[in-house]
C-alpha cells in the first residue's frame, strides 16, 4: 500500500489556493486574530460581504456568510421547514439533502435528472408535474449537481423559476464560482423567493477554512436574521476568501486545465468497455462502473495511492465519482486504471485499445511540477 495516498474522493482541490492566500496567514495580526469585527459599527456587515455586495452589483444586506455551504443549506431548511412541509429535491444529488430533510422531519418528494446524449440533464417538463402535484414548501436545484456534475442552463433556470413563485427556492452553486454573477441582480428582482448558496470550498481551493454565502430575495430576507452573526465571522478565512476573489488568473488557470483533463478522461473512458464517463462542468466525473469491480479496483487504486469515491446510493450503485486532480494525478490515476483494465482483461472481459492521443497526452503533462 502507498504511504501517502492522494484523495480525489471528496471534491476538494489538490491544486491548493492561490499564494495571496498563503501571504494573509503570514501577516495575520492581532485584529484578525484576537478582536471581534469592528464593521457593524461603520454600518457594513462585514469585509467580506461588502466585497461580494460590490462584486455582484447586490445590496449588501441580501448576502449572509456561513461555515461553508454545508452551514447555510442546513440553517435554510431549519429557518424555513416544519416537519408539515415538504422538500423537493433532485433523485440524484448530495445524500445531505435528504439528511437536512431528516433532521426537521420534513415530507421528502424526488423530481429525476435523465441521462441524454452527453450525461445527465434537468428534465424539466417532468420536474414541473411532479412540482405541481406535490406543491413543495421548498425546492432543491443544484447546479452543477454534485455528483451528477451536469448543471442547469440559464435559459431552463428562468422557466423553472417562473413557476415556482409558491415556494422558497434554494439555488446550491457551491461548484459554480460565478456563473450566474451577471444575472444575479435581475434573479433576484425577478424571483424574491430565491436563495443562492455558494462556497469558498471548491473553485477557491478553500475548504478548510470553511466559509461560503448565501445570496436572497427579499421574500426571504428573514433568513438573514436566522443567519447573523452579530460578533462578526472567522475574520481570518474572510481575509483568505478576498485573497481568492482576488486571484482570478490563478484559478482560471487550474479551471482550464481541469477542462483539457475532463476532455482526457472522457476519452480514456470511452476507449473501456464497461465505462461510461458523463460530461460534468464541475471538478468531478461521475463514471458508470461494473459493480462486481468495486472492490478489486478499490483495492488496486490505493496500492497505486489513490482515493476515488464508489457509490453506494439506491440509484447510483455502479458508480465512480472521480475529483479532479492535478494535471499530473489526473494522468496518473488514468495510468492506473487503464493498467487495471489490462491485467484484469480476462476476468472483466474488458479490452483495452491502444491509444496514441492518450500516451501523447501523458508525454506533455509529465514535465508537470510540484503541484
Ligand atoms: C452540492 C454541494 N453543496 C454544498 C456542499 C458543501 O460545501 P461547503 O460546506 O464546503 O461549502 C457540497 C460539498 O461537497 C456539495 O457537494
Amino acid at each position: 500500500m502507498a504511504h501517502s495516498l492522494i484523495y480525489l474522493d471528496r471534491n476538494e482541490s489538490n491544486y491548493g489556493p492561490a499564494p495571496k492566500c498563503y501571504d494573509v496567514l503570514r501577516t495575520a495580526g492581532l485584529e484578525s486574530m484576537s478582536w471581534y469585527s469592528r464593521e457593524f459599527g461603520t454600518g457594513s456587515k462585514s469585509i467580506l460581504t461588502a466585497r461580494l455586495a460590490a462584486d455582484l452589483q447586490i445590496d449588501e444586506s441580501s448576502i449572509i456568510l456561513g461555515y461553508g455551504a454545508e452551514d447555510l443549506l442546513k440553517q435554510s431548511v431549519q429557518c424555513f421547514l416544519t416537519k408539515d412541509d415538504t422538500i423537493l429535491i433532485p433523485s440524484y444529488s448530495w445524500w445531505y439533502y435528504k439528511q437536512l430533510a431528516a433532521e426537521v422531519g420534513c415530507k421528502q418528494a424526488e423530481y429525476p435528472l435523465v441521462i441524454r446524449e452527453n450525461g445527465y440533464e434537468y428534465d424539466i417538463d417532468s420536474f414541473l408535474e411532479i412540482y405541481s402535484e406535490v406543491k413543495p414548501s421548498m425546492v432543491f436545484i443544484s447546479s452543477p449537481n454534485n455528483p451528477t456534475g451536469n448543471a442547469i442552463s440559464p435559459i431552463e433556470l428562468h422557466e423553472i423559476l417562473h413557476h415556482l413563485s409558491e415556494s422558497i427556492v434554494v439555488l446550491d452553486e457551491a461548484y459554480s464560482s460565478k456563473s450566474t454573477n451577471s444575472m444575479m441582480k435581475e434573479l433576484l428582482t425577478k424571483h424574491p423567493n430565491l436563495i443562492i448558496m455558494r462556497t469558498f470550498s471548491k473553485y477557491y481551493a478553500l475548504a478548510g477554512i470553511r466559509i461560503g454565502y448565501a445570496v436572497v430575495g427579499e421574500k426571504v430576507k428573514e433568513f438573514t436574521k436566522f443567519t447573523n452573526r452579530y460578533l462578526g465571522y472567522n475574520r481570518l478565512s474572510e481575509q483568505i476568501a478576498i485573497a481568492a476573489l482576488d486571484s482570478p488568473e490563478y484559478y482560471e488557470e487550474i479551471a482550464e486545465k481541469m477542462t483539457q483533463d475532463k476532455e482526457m478522461m472522457y476519452e480514456e473512458f470511452s476507449r473501456l468497455n464497461g465505462f461510461t464517463a458523463y460530461h460534468s462542468v464541475a471538478n468531478f466525473i461521475l463514471v458508470k462502473i461494473p459493480r462486481s469491480m468495486y472492490t478489486s479496483l478499490d483495492t488496486y487504486l490505493k496500492n497505486r495511492g489513490f482515493v476515488v469515491k464508489f457509490m453506494n446510493e439506491e440509484l447510483l450503485n455502479s458508480h465512480l465519482r472521480i475529483t479532479l486532480g492535478t494535471q499530473k494525478q489526473n494522468s496518473n490515476l488514468m495510468n492506473a486504471i487503464n493498467d487495471y483494465c489490462r491485467e484484469n482483461a480476462h476476468e472483466q472481459e474488458i479490452h483495452r485499445i491502444f491509444q496514441p492521443a492518450y500516451h501523447e497526452f501523458r508525454k506533455e503533462n509529465t514535465h508537470e511540477a510540484a503541484l
